[in-house]
């Protein structure tokens, strides 16, 4: 049986885990047996006991732990026990494999460490940003976390109140909140902001956030420079220095104006850009709060301290890059949930192992399929061998790149392996959509020459099979021309669509007996008209999201 084992984790400061009790009932219900280093939930004010109730095995030594594990999880990289005089990658069994964040383009040596273990090593840093991913998306799930502890530690730094007041007293102008950057973590922001009752306004050079923000309830501020912030893979670019200029004229004036500026800017694999000067934070009124989200990749703001808060001139300057570790228990609680979900996966037999089915195995075992883009994107050591950078895949959140076009090395360096895999345009998926529709015409040609006795003798087969080629090409046209980020309401809406069928089922029913058809004919209507009702309330609901 494999053994699943959990450290405590030894980074100063980190009070996550990478399982709760929780998770760990998941795991031994996947087929793992787990060990977990006793107080590794002290973080999290989770007691051994609770661990052990859940399934687990509690071991007091922390090298016995590592070396009764045929698979470690980790939140934070492998590094010194400078306490017990060890390094973590030292410690893992030979040939044993390791998932957790690891950061492979800051963290070679270790790599080189694990990769002498002869290591298999996942990275959930590098899990790609693809749709069939999101449940492992950790990085999102921490963002998140990051974005609403970032209102919350302003909200602790500033001596007001957010929503705004009339009391006997006077009146209190609601706070005014600046977010900059309104990816994962900014929109995340602007729903903390807007649910203590401040006034929210937001940029982000990606005109995507535009209705995203608007959608959360703020104010997006827009530049005169026309310029897309969005590269190929949905992914942001670097902006010219037209742009940054004008943005930071933007952000000067709003300095003067707003109370809190949250700073999220950053484009993967890049340090981020500073955005806010000495001169916009003395302009800002005393009292007010930076909080600066990529203090850890140097800061949007120039006075920035990385993990502490610095005052200048009365305002505060928030470079904390612990924001998930502060929600410890929710942050381990998702981070596990996203490791479950990516191990539930690789345990998953292979088809042709479980007989032509995937199975989950009451004894599991993890099988690495490197044909998986996600297992490929994720794994940076397999049996020691360096597996990273991966070769590039498409991100669904956005068109596939064009061959040729150097894609971003980031958590998910994202990828152009659409162009040889079939993403592209119908391509190399095996049937190619021209060939279908030349054979749907020359079915349709056929169909219309056969003589009404051949017809009679089974020359219906023929002209149904024309109209079901017709009707593959013209689907597969109509999904592979729209953006993969409308799939999910273009699948709602056409699920609702597809309801037609009711039309076909109520013609069984006029005017004939009672028969088998007439039965299936009743069925197929109730069928398709909960089809038709739940494909328009779900398109409906998603609609809604976007209106003001
Ligand atoms: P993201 O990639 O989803 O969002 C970053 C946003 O910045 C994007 O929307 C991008 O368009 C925007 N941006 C890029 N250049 C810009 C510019 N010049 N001006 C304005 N906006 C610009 O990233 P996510 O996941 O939301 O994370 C945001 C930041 O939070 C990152 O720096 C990340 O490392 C950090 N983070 C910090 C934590 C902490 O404890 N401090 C914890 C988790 C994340």
């Amino acid at each position: 049986m494999t053994t699943i084992g959990i450290p405590k984790e030894i980074h100063p400061g980190e009070k996550r885990v990478a399982a709760t009790p929780q998770t760990v009932l998941k795991l031994k219900k996947l087929g793992f047996d787990v060990v977990i280093e006793s107080h590794a939930g002290h973080g999290i004010n989770t007691i051994d006991s609770e661990y052990r109730e859940a399934g687990a095995t509690v071991i007091e030594d922390t090298k016995e732990l590592w070396a009764a594990s045929d698979v470690i999880m980790k939140v934070r990289p492998p590094e010194e026990n400078k306490e017990l005089g060890f390094h973590e990658a030292d410690l893992l069994n030979e040939g044993a494999t390791l998932v957790g964040f690891i950061w492979p383009a800051q963290n070679k040596e270790m790599l080189d460490r694990m990769a002498k273990r002869k290591a298999t090593v996942f990275a959930m840093d590098c899990v790609p940003r693809i749709t069939r991913a999101q449940k492992m998306d950790t990085l999102s799930a921490m963002a998140n976390i990051a974005g609403y502890r970032a209102i919350i530690e302003a909200a602790n730094h500033f001596p007001r109140f957010f929503t705004g007041q009339i009391t006997a007293a006077g009146k209190i102008d609601p706070a005014k909140v600046l977010i900059i950057g309104a990816g994962v973590a900014g929109l995340s922001a602007i729903g903390a902001a807007k649910g203590l009752g401040a006034i929210v306004r937001a940029f982000d050079p990606r005109s995507a956030t535009k209705d995203q923000v608007a959608s959360m309830g703020a104010e997006f501020l827009e530049l005169d420079v026309k310029e897309e912030g969005e590269a190929k893979g949905g992914y942001a670019k670097q902006m010219s220095d037209d742009f940054l200029k004008a943005e930071m004229a933007l952000f000067a004036a709003q300095a003067m104006q707003v109370d809190i500026i949250v700073t999220t800017a950053l484009i993967p694999g890049k340090p981020a850009p500073k955005l806010i000067t000495q001169g916009m934070v003395e302009s800002m009124k005393p009292g007010s709060v930076i909080v600066d989200l990529a203090a850890e990749q140097g800061g949007n703001c120039v006075l920035t301290e990385p993990g502490t808060v610095v005052k200048h001139k009365g305002v505060s300057i928030i470079g904390y890059t612990d924001l998930p570790s502060r929600m410890a228990s929710m942050s381990s609680q998702l981070y596990g949930a996203c490791i479950v979900a990516l191990l539930t996966d690789l345990a998953k037999a292979p088809v042709a192992e479980a007989g032509g089915v995937a199975s989950e195995s009451s004894d599991a075992e993890l099988h690495i399929n490197l044909e998986d883009e996600v297992v490929r994107g994720a794994i940076v050591l397999h049996e020691g061998k360096m597996m990273w950078p991966p070769p590039a895949v498409a991100v669904t959140a956005a068109p596939p790149p064009e061959p040729g076009v150097p894609t971003k090395s980031s958590a998910s360096v994202a990828v152009a392996k659409a162009a040889s895999k079939g993403h592209g345009h119908g391509e190399s998926n095996g049937i190619n959509p021209w060939v279908l529709a030349v054979a749907g015409v020359v079915l349709f040609g056929i169909g219309f020459l056969v003589p009404s006795e051949v017809k009679a003798a089974g020359g219906d087969t023929l002209s149904h099979l024309t109209v079901f080629i017709l009707a593959c090409f013209v689907g597969f046209q109509v999904v592979w021309s729209v953006k993969p980020a409308l799939h999910t309401p273009l699948m709602s809406v056409t699920n609702a669509i597809s309801g037609i069928i009711l039309v076909g089922g109520m013609l069984q029913l006029i005017g004939t007996d009672l028969s088998v058809t007439t039965i299936l004919g009743a069925i197929a209507v109730l069928v398709a008209a909960i089809n038709i009702a739940g494909g328009f309330l779900v398109t409906n609901r998603m609609l809604a999201m976007f209106r003001k």
